[in-house]
């Protein structure tokens, strides 16, 4: 396949992204708000649990997984990357190593993991992973993002997704522009339109082939703490308006995070969006929090109830899938629910 045809697989309509890849600090947490002790056999348990779900084959295009997990067996003894090829789905990596703190800036961060890079993207193709994801983090508050954050980071996503594309891999590109804070939704679309822009400078100055690249960003969203609530219609209209500004139509997937939203809420966002969209663009999940967060608290309830666990995240996987499609409804949520 090629990388145009490996990003269009990982997006196509009623399918999206599981992003599995919660590094072991991450899931910790995750862990933590479910009382479940974070051992390794654990995080296996529980991932084996959602790769191996019936959902899998009609609503997910692709798993972006953690270094840990892509090493790791299942219980059959077939390797993880196996697993989600079994079941249709693209089996992909996270190759940054963590947001750091910036120096000369005294509370943003960059995304570091660039050194050894090429030797590590080697192995995990030949793990089986055909695509790449790497997140660079902007906070907005009155005198963030500085342009050093924002310059720092695009360079840094460009430097790698070039050599994932050396290394025949599709790179997700994420700059995830973060809910918290005060702001209002326009000073959202402003930040993330100066962030993509950035983004899609270094790109093209580091040569990297967009037709075989994803996308994930933020939705232009207002911040948690902001007393200006907004429609889903106006999230939409805003975020697609933003998108079709700011990133080139050729780019063929974007698959946005939930970056904190609830499951529903990323749901009928992204459905608002798919409802009125009017571009080139493949739009659809690269969720977390939005794919995981009932099912993760099966698992807490219940380590060895592995059909509630799925029963949960089949659920959430097939309403997104209609929402990839334009198609989820308050209704069909609840009937398919009960
Ligand atoms: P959330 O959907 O929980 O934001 O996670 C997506 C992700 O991969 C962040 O890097």
């Amino acid at each position: 396949m090629t990388l145009n045809e490996i990003a269009k697989k990982m997006c196509a309509r009623g399918k999206g992204i599981l992003a599995a890849d919660e590094s072991t600090g991450t899931i910790a947490k995750r862990f933590k708000s479910i009382n479940v002790e974070n051992l390794e056999k654990n995080r296996l348990n529980f991932r084996q649990a959602l790769f191996s779900s019936s959902a899998m084959k009609d609503c997910i295009g692709g798993v972006i997984l953690f270094d840990e997990t892509i090493r790791q067996k299942t219980t059959i003894g077939s390797s993880i990357p196996e697993l989600i090829s079994k079941h249709g789905a693209i089996p992909g990596i996270k190759v940054d190593k963590g947001a750091k703190a910036l120096a000369g800036s005294n509370n943003e961060t960059v995304t570091e993991g660039l050194d050894g890079l090429r030797e590590r993207l080697k192995e995990y193709y030949e793990l089986g992973a055909r695509f790449t994801k790497w997140r660079a983090v902007y906070k907005i508050s009155n005198e963030f993002p500085s342009s050093q954050s924002i310059k720092s980071n695009a360079h840094a996503l460009a430097r790698y997704a070039s050599l994932v594309q050396e290394a025949k891999m599709v790179p997700i590109v994420e700059p995830e522009v973060l809910m918290d804070g005060f702001h209002t939704i326009d000073k959202c679309y402003q930040v993330t339109t100066d962030v993509l822009n950035e983004c899609y400078n270094e790109l093209e100055i580091h040569k990297v082939d967009l037709k075989g690249t994803v996308l994930k960003p933020n939705m232009v969203i207002p911040g948690t703490d902001c007393k200006d609530k907004c429609s889903s219609e106006e999230i939409a209209k805003k975020t697609l308006d933003c998108l079709k500004k700011n990133v080139p139509s050729i780019v063929p997937g974007i698959a946005f995070l939930s970056g904190g939203q609830s499951e529903i809420e990323s749901t009928k966002n992204l459905n608002e969006i798919n409802k009125i969209n009017d571009s080139n663009f493949l739009i659809t999940f690269s969720y977390g929090r939005g794919l995981q967060a009932s099912a993760l608290r099966e698992f807490g309830k219940n380590q060895d109830n592995i059909l509630n666990i799925q029963k949960a995240f089949n659920h959430r996987a097939r309403m997104n899938g209609l929402s990839s499609k334009g198609e989820w409804s308050e209704d069909l949520e609840k009937e398919t629910a009960a």
